[in-house]
């Protein structure tokens, strides 16, 4: 009989079984020594030598508990909306740095990394910049935006969304209109991204959008054939963001294979704005776990701290709760990540080496990867002896 179904039937076998799994792997099953275990997020993903960030508000600085777990948890953050159009540049050629500069700054004081979000936008863009109506005039706004905001931050971003949602929803895997494409053609996503490249060579270039992660939509095919094409003309562009905001099952069965995909085009992939509804623990490390499987899988974003923070709070969809408090998907996130809950923490060394087994071996085949992830969401039911 298959060992993992063994185990889901009775609490006592779980244990002898965790044990002998953590007698054959001696040290832990990530290969990493124990010391090398991290109880943060940021500094897990770090092991591996990624990121773990999350969308700031700056309105929300000032809240200690929020503050507090932004400090503690993240490596990388995302201004939420103060590095958007209609706030960097409210009139024409009047720039307003205040919020993102409040949120980088503060970021950079920490050693936290900074993502850039998004300089080419439909929404949240100004009326003045919607309401132009010649292609000469607003090339020249969209690309005296693009190099302005991008010298402000130049050397500080590690990776820009140059591009944002650019794609139409459905079937038709074509550019969505917007002011940018109905005056300047399907041409507009190239020239943003060479404006970009010579702006900040240093950064990082993302194409970022949602519902890009089913590798079966026509979306995601649209959005990797403009990948494939900018790297076979040479047009500039080194990542593809993946927005992840998922429903209640999490991601689509596709999405590793998407982001294998993409990654074999000559582009890292991040995952930048992820959120899930309801945040469920198994739905939380597929998503992780398919980044973890994928080399060129650079990062994760989650988009907030707690439920509150969400933009889609109604449907609790982060991994702290409104108090600050740690739910069951942070567990699974950091598990998966390769780290130990500190609920576990305490627990004897044997049980903590097997379980931490379950979803956090990056270097494991996907195979061995999917069964240790059924181990892990099992286990997790289980309650650990305490110890003194
Ligand atoms: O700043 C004003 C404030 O002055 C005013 O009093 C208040 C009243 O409603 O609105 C405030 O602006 C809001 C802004 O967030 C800041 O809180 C806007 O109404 C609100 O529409 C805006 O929502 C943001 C949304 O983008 C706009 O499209 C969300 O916070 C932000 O999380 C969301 O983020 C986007 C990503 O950029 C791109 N991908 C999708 C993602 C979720 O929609």
């Amino acid at each position: 009989m298959n060992p993992l179904k063994r185990l889901g039937r009775r609490r006592a076998s779980v244990l002898g079984l965790l044990a002998t799994a953590a007698l054959l792997t001696p040290g832990t099953a990530t290969g990493a020594p124990d010391a090398d275990r991290a109880g943060t997020l940021g500094a897990q993903a770090a092991q591996s030598g990624r990121y773990f960030g999350t969308a700031v508000a700056a309105g929300r600085l000032g809240d200690g508990t929020y503050a507090g777990i932004l400090d503690r948890e993240f490596n990388s953050v995302t201004a939420e909306n103060e590095m958007k159009w209609d706030t960097t540049e409210p009139s024409r050629g009047s720039f307003n740095f205040g919020p993102g500069d409040q949120i980088a700054g503060r970021a950079q004081a920490r050693g936290q990394r900074l993502r850039g979000h998004t300089l080419v936008w439909h929404s949240q863009l100004p009326g003045w910049v919607s309401s132009i109506r010649d292609a000469n005039t607003l090339r020249g706004v969209m690309n005296n935006h693009i190099t302005t905001v991008m010298n402000r931050y130049k050397g500080r971003i590690h990776s820009w969304d140059v591009v944002n949602e650019a794609f139409a929803d459905g079937g038709s895997g074509q550019h969505r209109p917007s002011v940018f494409q109905n005056l300047l053609g399907d041409g507009f996503i190239e020239q943003a991204f060479r404006t970009a490249r010579s702006a900040d060579p240093g950064a990082k270039l993302c194409y970022n959008d949602y519902n890009i992660e089913d590798w079966n939509a026509a979306k995601t095919q649209g959005v990797h054939r403009m990948v494939r094409d900018f790297k076979a003309r040479g047009v500039p562009i080194d990542c593809v963001g993946l927005q992840a905001h998922f429903g209640t099952g999490g991601p689509p069965a596709s999405f590793q294979t998407t982001l294998s995909n993409f990654a074999a085009l000559g582009v890292d992939v991040q995952i930048t704005e992820l959120d899930i509804a309801q945040a469920s623990p198994n739905a939380y490390a597929n998503t992780v776990r398919a980044c973890m499987n994928v080399a060129r899988c650079t990062g994760i974003t989650v988009w907030g701290i707690r439920d509150s923070d969400s933009w889609r709070a109604s449907e609790n969809p982060l991994l702290f709760d409104r108090g600050g408090n740690k739910k069951p998907a942070y567990n699974a996130v950091l598990t998966t990540l390769g780290g130990t809950p500190a609920t576990t923490r305490n627990a004897p060394t044997a049980t903590r080496n097997a379980l931490a087994a379950t979803s956090g071996n990056p270097a494991a085949p996907r195979s061995a990867v999917n069964a240790e992830s059924n181990l892990f969401t099992r286990a997790n039911n289980v309650s650990f002896p305490s110890v003194a």
